[in-house]
């Protein structure tokens, strides 16, 4: 009898195990890492172009937690330069007028030190991802007082640890006018010159830099031009640009990006590409830029390649990064830093954007860390 209820309990506990997995898909596994993950030392982007440029790439929060304990070794092995994802925006530092959530960004700081990296601040002062609180500031005044508490804050805590801040993100529009934005509303074109100013005052080592997508396309780097000429002839600090460098391997516009290199770089700014990516997606409705907050319904013919990327595209992803690298390298006198934008392609905004819950490559890694044709051949360029 005794044993008949212990089989009965075993069984019912086995059987709501199965319902779970099977029926109810509770428990279900995150995707497994198949293959163990070679750490090589000749096989590392970041010694491959140690004389040319920093290697960055954006962290996650549990990249920086150390929650994801492959990334904790790949990192520091591939990368000497980080910018954080997302923990550094207002609406996750700064969520109400007089309160900071330093955590995350003391861990990433910390982080960036331990492992001696080029550290990124990103971004002080951006339209998206405003806390609440920003969004309802109803005078210029209290607008300006906003942006001096911010800056002063959060720049100030960090001086002499962050080497580069991202000031002012995405500012322009496509045809290189004024973004419409609380801050135009507010305070007129001029937010952008207080913006630099405080960043300079806050931490007068660290480099400053005007971060925007698309400003490689002529209309749009000429109002980037006009702005930072404007900026530096009223006696203000601009040190970098920054080519986000969102693109897609159906159109990559190598000439206007070398075009882009010598027009920044004779301003006497430095030139970064600060969120490189490659879309292998179809884009909808002829989407261009990488403003966050367009979103489009997912379908199969908008989702072509779920259980993975044919030959014949990944070979033109690895084209396409290589000639990217090819061309960063014959401007390196001119480039600082080339961050991508994610570890691996599992990792990236681009599997949720502008579509929701697509299968995207946009990286060099897979996403069981493996490296890809396209690192491959891009490894093949250094010296
Ligand atoms: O963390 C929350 C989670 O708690 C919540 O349950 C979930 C529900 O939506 O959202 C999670 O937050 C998301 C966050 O990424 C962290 O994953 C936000 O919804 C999502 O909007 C946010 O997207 C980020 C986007 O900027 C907006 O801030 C992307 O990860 C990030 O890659 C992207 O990065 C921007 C650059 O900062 C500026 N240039 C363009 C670039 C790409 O859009």
């Amino acid at each position: 009898m005794k044993y008949f209820w212990l089989t009965l309990v075993i069984g019912i506990i086995s059987l709501t195990g199965i319902f779970k997995r099977l029926v109810l898909n509770l428990d279900k596994n995150p995707p497994k890492i198949t293959n163990a993950v070679h750490i090589n030392e000749d096989r590392s982007l970041k010694n491959a172009f140690k004389n040319d440029f920093y290697i960055g790439v954006a962290l996650n929060a549990a990249q920086i937690e150390g929650r994801d304990s492959i990334s904790d070794h790949f990192i520091p092995h591939q990368f000497n330069s980080i910018t954080p994802e997302n923990i550094m925006k207002c609406e996750v530092i700064h969520p109400a007028w007089s309160v900071y959530h330093f955590e995350l960004a003391d861990k990433y700081v910390a982080y960036g030190i331990k492992n001696k990296m080029f550290i990124v601040g990103h971004t002080l002062i951006w339209h998206s991802q405003l806390s609440p609180f920003v969004k309802s500031i109803k005078t210029p005044d209290s607008l300006r007082l906003f942006m001096t508490n911010h800056i002063k804050t959060v720049v100030g805590r960090y001086a002499g640890k962050v080497n580069s801040w991202d000031v002012v993100n995405e500012a322009l529009n496509e045809d290189g006018t004024l973004r419409k934005s609380i801050f135009l509303d507010e305070l007129g074109k001029d937010y952008i010159q207080l913006a630099f100013e405080l960043a300079a005052k806050s931490a007068p080592k660290a480099e400053l830099y005007y971060n925007d997508y698309n400003i490689e396309q002529p209309a749009k780097r000429a109002g980037a031009i006009a702005l930072i000429k404007k900026l530096k002839a009223r006696g203000c600090r601009v040190d970098g640009v920054g080519i986000q460098a969102h693109w897609s391997i159906n159109n990559l516009s190598l000439k206007e990006i070398e075009n882009s290199i010598i027009e920044y770089a004779a301003l006497g700014v430095k030139v970064s590409f600060t969120e490189l990516d490659l879309t292998c997606l179809p884009n909808p409705w002829d989407l261009k830029g990488s403003d966050v907050n367009q979103q489009f319904d997912n379908n199969r013919e908008m989702d072509p390649y779920p259980n993975g990327l044919p030959d014949s595209v990944q070979t033109r992803l690895a084209d396409c990064y290589a000639d990217l690298i090819k061309l960063f390298l014959k401007y390196k006198d001119k480039i600082e830093r080339v961050t991508f934008w994610g570890v691996n392609d599992g990792e990236s905004w681009l599997n949720n954007w502008p579509i929701h819950g697509r299968t995207n490559y946009p990286l060099l890694f897979d996403r069981n860390f493996n490296p890809k044709p396209a690192f491959n051949k891009v490894m093949a360029l250094a010296d």
